[in-house]
């Protein structure tokens, strides 16, 4: 185990992932664990990451100097080198000048820098800089306006680099990642997907016996790949219980029960309560209110339906690493319980126990355990689709008619991205209802029907997105084939608003 003490940094989570693509287990911690609570977790070795303070400044995020101390090698990147040096009796200072971007650097020997071409290109992002190093160490690394751009202290294996080695921008920078792991904490690498999955399964095993367990599963990544991930533990003990709320893409309420009933033979039960979800949204155009209602009809289904299997023992949640160290790191299973609800806020008297098996991974590792369990890959890359579903992309009221509209629109949208080879690129992408009707000519006949939105965006979060660049060719195709096939439809638009100031979805 690898811990990353985060001080704030933008790359905090990138470190991580680089940690773990070497193979390596980390964990990502708040600087406000104690020494104590550092040790017991038993860490071959620590990385102190960057972050927007100053080291200088009163009550700026810091660490106690047992640390460094504990016989653990530590590296600090950028924050986290000053943060060694002021700790260690060196000197922080702002700089005269900002460094920022690739910037050349030069290497000297070090057990960090072996294998790597000592003229090279590193990423800088500070104004602080290291001004004098503490005692016991020596420079290691100095660019034009950086003369200390790394330092160590070797027979304590204490590093510090200056630059972020964790973004791709640094040449060689995961080689400093993976020359800090393997040569100075001489870690292994064993930590892969396969042995996730063999850890997982045990563990689950163990801890769930022979008692029942209950998954509620949206047809979404996190929720599918846990399940799988259970099943393969437990078997029939588990139930996967799917409330189709009417609101998903064409197709997709039969696709996810043919995927688990069919290819991996488990235990589903699906709900079909689009009635009673059109029911409550009757009326309704507001989309915080529409958003509200179908969160607390999915809860009231799951609890009623729920109840009618007899008695459950574990609910099991599809919560990924990001979510956990957002709400402040995982202490033990503490606070198992405490953590983000993926079911859309269970209600607080719940009386099963919560397992999470995805509590440990990112995103990224979500998916290739999800392929190495075999789930089909258009399950696994599928774009983000909201909770509430077509219930925000039909705007304003809700109601079949225009469900039905959509999810023709929307379906050939899709297909002709996917045609194109566009769909993995993009990051997400989908069609909308505005509740408008404009007017049209077919044939010699004035039409008046509704219009159908079309949006693409490129991001890698969904923070921030940019409009895709569709084709014209293919855009021409979608809009060609829309209006012909889908009934009631006579315009389709192309959506070239950015994120922000417009948000990815219209409602
Ligand atoms: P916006 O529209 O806020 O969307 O730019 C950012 C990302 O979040 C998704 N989204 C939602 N997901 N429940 C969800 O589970 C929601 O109510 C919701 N609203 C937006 C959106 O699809 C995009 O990926």
């Amino acid at each position: 185990l690898v811990l990353v003490i985060d001080f704030g940094g933008q790359y905090n989570q990138l470190i991580a992932r680089r940690v773990r693509e070497c193979n390596v287990y980390c964990e990502v911690i708040p600087n406000s664990y104690s020494i104590d609570e550092i040790k017991n977790k038993n860490p071959k070795g620590i990385i102190f990451t960057g972050g927007p303070s100053s080291v200088y400044e009163e009550n700026a995020p810091t660490i106690s100097k047992e640390i460094f101390e504990l016989g653990i090698p530590v590296l600090g990147i950028c924050y986290g080198a000053q943060l060694t040096a002021h700790l260690l009796g060196g000197s922080v200072k702002k700089g005269d000048k900002r460094e920022y971007g690739k910037t050349k650097i030069h290497y000297k020997d070090s057990m960090l820098f072996y294998g790597i071409e000592k003229e090279n290109i590193c990423w800088m992002s500070h104004t602080d800089a290291i001004y004098e190093i503490p005692e016991g160490f020596e420079i290691t690394a100095y660019t034009d306006d950086c003369p200390i751009a790394a330092m160590e202290n070797k027979e304590k294996n204490l590093y510090a680099v200056q630059f972020h080695p964790e973004v791709e921008h640094t040449n060689d920078g995961f080689k400093v990642i993976e020359n800090f792991l393997v040569n100075i904490c001489n870690l292994k690498g064993t930590w892969t997907t396969k042995s996730f999955i063999d850890e997982s399964i045990e563990y689950i095993r163990k801890k769930v016996g022979d008692k029942k367990v209950l998954c509620a599963l949206s047809g979404g990544v996190d929720s599918s790949v846990a399940a799988v991930l259970v099943h393969k533990a437990i078997g029939d003990n588990l139930t996967c219980m799917f409330v189709d709320h009417g609101l998903l893409r064409k197709n997709e309420g039969d696709e996810v029960e043919s995927i688990f009933k069919d290819t991996f033979n488990m235990n589903l039960i699906r709900i079909n309560a689009k009635d009673r979800f059109l029911d409550r949204l009757k009326g309704v155009v507001d989309p915080e209110q529409k958003r509200k209602i179908i969160g607390e009809e999915f809860i009231r289904v799951f609890e009623e339906e729920s109840k009618k299997i007899g008695k459950i023992d574990y609910l099991v949640q599809g919560t990924i690493y990001p979510d956990v160290i957002e709400s402040g790191g995982d202490k033990g299973t503490a606070s198992v319980i405490k953590s983000h609800h993926n079911v859309g806020g269970l209600p607080e008297d719940i009386d099963f126990e919560i397992i999470e098996p995805l509590r440990k991974l990112f995103k990224d590792e979500v998916r290739k355990v999800g392929l190495e369990l075999g789930i089909p890959k258009d399950l696994i890359f599928r774009h983000p689709f909201p909770g509430p579903g077509l219930g925000i992309r039909v705007l304003g009221e809700v109601t079949d008619e225009k469900l039905e509209i959509l999810k023709e629109a929307d379906y050939i949208y899709r297909q002709e991205l996917k045609k194109a080879g566009l769909d993995k690129e993009i990051w997400q992408a989908f069609a909308v209802l505005p509740d408008v009707k404009t007017v049209g000519v077919m044939g010699d006949e004035r039409t008046y029907s509704y219009l159908i939105g079309l949006r693409a965006i490129s991001s890698s979060d969904g923070m921030t997105g940019d409009w895709y660049r569709i084709p014209y060719d293919v855009l021409e195709k979608i809009s060609i084939r829309i209006v012909n096939e889908v009934p009631n439809v006579n315009r389709v638009v192309y959506d070239i608003t950015s994120k922000p100031p417009s948000t990815i979805e219209w409602e």
